[in-house]
């Protein structure tokens, strides 16, 4: 074949591939069965996607079990759970997490919602049922989180804690694994607010390559299956990027990430989820 008109037939291959390629992630699902398929598409449309204007996290393609559901919540669904998590706030105050041994502050405060809380202390890292300040228990989980689980996270048990960070301007999230939970087998499911972060995730081990993408307001983002103790974190904030306001209690705050958990197995729950 012609030197061009190869070049123009692998054009005309390579668009409807890419435009189908980033359509399927666009639409925010990744389903299993794509994922060989947008393998093979996003080798062909490589060229193609690199030039979209779009925020497309080609570590989905990279890193199987990383589900990438851009844009799932509506402006008003995210208005609504910010609101939530303000009265999650006024029950269930910010605290303070410090690093196991050497009590250094983390750069985000906490606070949690369902039956279960994660804490870090001196004593190292844990769930429990009670806030560490107040002693009370954590608010119930708002409906629509159990309701978003349902709908993603492709696990039969409930989850039984989300965890709630808040960030500053200069808060940031260094590299790691959730791994404080007995059944690896229940992903992990996180849901963005307010200002845009850059999320980094890489493999099992700390020195594995990763990959980076914005993560934005009203994006979820499932941790699970061969990534589900991948390494990851916030690089970095993107201060007056949040396409909402947070709520009063949040007023001097940049982004909220809130992740639900799985913490015992399914059959062994002593927190009363069902089942
Ligand atoms: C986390 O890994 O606990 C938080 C991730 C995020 O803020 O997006
Ligand atoms: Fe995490």
């Amino acid at each position: 074949m012609h030197r061009n008109s190869e070049a123009l037939w692998f054009d005309c291959l390579a668009v409807p591939f890419a435009v189908t390629y980033s359509v399927t992630l666009y639409r925010g699902v990744v389903l299993e069965p794509q994922r060989a398929l947008s393998r093979v598409l996003y080798a062909f449309g490589r060229t193609v996607v690199s030039q979209l204007p779009l925020n497309l996290p080609e570590a989905c393609a990279e890193h199987a079990g990383v589900v990438y559901h851009r844009q799932y919540l509506s402006k008003d669904a995210q208005m609504a759970l910010s609101a939530q998590v303000c009265d999650i706030i006024a029950a269930a105050p910010l605290f303070q997490p410090v690093m196991p041994r050497t009590g250094k502050p983390f750069s985000v405060t906490m606070t949690n919602c369902g039956p279960l809380g994660w804490v870090s202390d001196k004593a190292g890292y844990r769930y429990q049922p009670l806030h560490p300040v107040t002693g009370e228990p954590w608010p119930p989980f708002p409906p629509a989180l159990l309701a978003l689980w349902r709908a993603v996270a492709g696990y039969d048990g409930m989850p039984e804690a989300c965890l709630i960070n808040i960030y500053g301007a200069t808060a940031r999230m260094g590299s790691h694994q959730d791994r404080d939970e007995a059944d690896f087998a229940a992903p992990v499911v996180s849901v963005s607010l307010g200002d845009a972060a850059t999320f980094h995730v890489g493999g099992l081990k700390r020195g594995d390559a990763k990959s980076r993408f914005r993560l934005e307001s009203g994006d979820v983002l499932v941790l699970g299956g061969a990534s589900r103790l991948a390494f990851h974190g916030i690089d970095k904030v993107h201060v007056g990027t949040s396409p909402i306001p947070l709520g009063a209690a949040l007023a001097d705050c940049s982004r909220v990430n809130l992740t639900l958990r799985r913490v015992n197995r399914a059959s062994t729950s002593s927190c009363g989820v069902a089942p």
